[in-house]
């Protein structure tokens, strides 16, 4: 009895909170699940945003029930007389509870821009941006004896110097339905990225001016490539024999424009099968980072690359 005396009355009049809801920190979680996604696979980021997005409607939902709920019916207050000289306007007032609601929704847009805006920027759009390799001129045909390796070194952005320098392995594969056919791989392993090397003897490295850059060109006779680093070995067509490497070595596009031998775009291979102009090439859509699964059940764990 005297407890119900202490209890104190509930009254209709004072604002009440929001109930307390999971659904932020469910949110937060997708959010991040987006995030990890991005950096891992794909599939995840697609899980992610149907958990956000889920999530997201289930707590606009919890924060805007007060606002959906039906008014209650109740009696029309009786007409107020108010005297001539005592009308005023009274200023809209907004209960704390609203306050509170609209305070919630504004941080939680606030920290998920703070959040979401520098990753997308720094994190994730340069990888939609356009990357082009330029296109490189390896000089005329003649320095490139029919059958025979040669290694090409050059820099592909001319303006950053040095620190582009690349080398390729070429072979000119003579003619193939009468035009020029040429095998182009990339000396860049595709385990971790360390130069791999020709397995014989080189011969001597002559400069060749082109229209752009300066290229040496140094005759070999290989039997493979392989790699300092790890022991990756390929065969003669790039691909893997031996080691740690997870496919064949990249290979370049080539054009041929007045004469010249111009290279293009890098880009990934599975395996080669054949050799020289009749070789078939499984290729992957672009180049592919080193280390990286395309095909197989690892590739969900390697990143998206647009
Ligand atoms: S980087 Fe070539 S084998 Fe490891």
């Amino acid at each position: 009895m005297a407890d119900e005396l202490e209890r104190p009355e509930h009254r209709e009049s004072e604002p009440h909170l929001p109930s307390p809801t999971i659904w932020p920190f469910a949110f937060a979680g997708a959010v991040a699940l987006i995030l990890l996604g991005l950096i891992v696979s794909l599939t995840i980021t697609a899980i992610g945003v149907v958990l956000a997005v889920v999530f997201g409607f289930l707590w606009i939902r919890d924060v805007t029930r007060d606002l959906r709920a039906e008014p209650e019916p109740v009696e029309a207050p009786p007409p107020v007389v108010v005297e001539e000289e005592e009308e005023a306007v009274e200023p809209e007032r907004y209960t704390r509870s609203k306050f509170l609601e609209a305070s919630t929704l504004g941080l939680g847009a606030a920290i998920g821009g703070i959040v979401t805006v520098p990753v997308l920027g720094f994190a994730v759009l340069p990888a939609f941006v356009d990357q082009d390799y330029p296109d490189i001129d390896l000089g005329a045909l003649d320095n490139y004896p029919e059958g025979d390796w040669v290694i090409a070194t050059f820099t592909s952005v001319p303006e950053d110097g040095p620190v582009s320098r690349r080398t390729a392995f070429v072979r000119n594969n003579g003619l193939r339905n009468q035009v020029p056919s040429f095998t182009i791989i990339s000396n860049r392993c595709v385990h971790l990225g360390c130069p791999t090397q020709p397995q014989g003897p080189p011969g001597e490295p002559a400069e060749v001016q082109t229209t752009a850059v300066p290229v040496t060109l140094t005759p070999t006779q290989p039997s493979g490539f392989g790699c300092p680093c790890h022991g990756g070995a390929y065969d003669i067509e790039g691909n893997r024999t031996a080691g740690p490497p997870v496919r064949a070595l990249d290979r370049y596009e080539y054009l041929i424009v007045n004469g010249s031998l111009v290279l293009g775009n890098p880009y990934s291979v599975s395996h080669v099968d054949g050799q020289g102009a009749d070789a078939t090439i499984y290729r992957y859509g672009e180049a592919v980072d080193p280390g990286v699964h395309v095909d197989g059940p690892e590739q969900i764990l390697y990143p998206y690359i647009p």
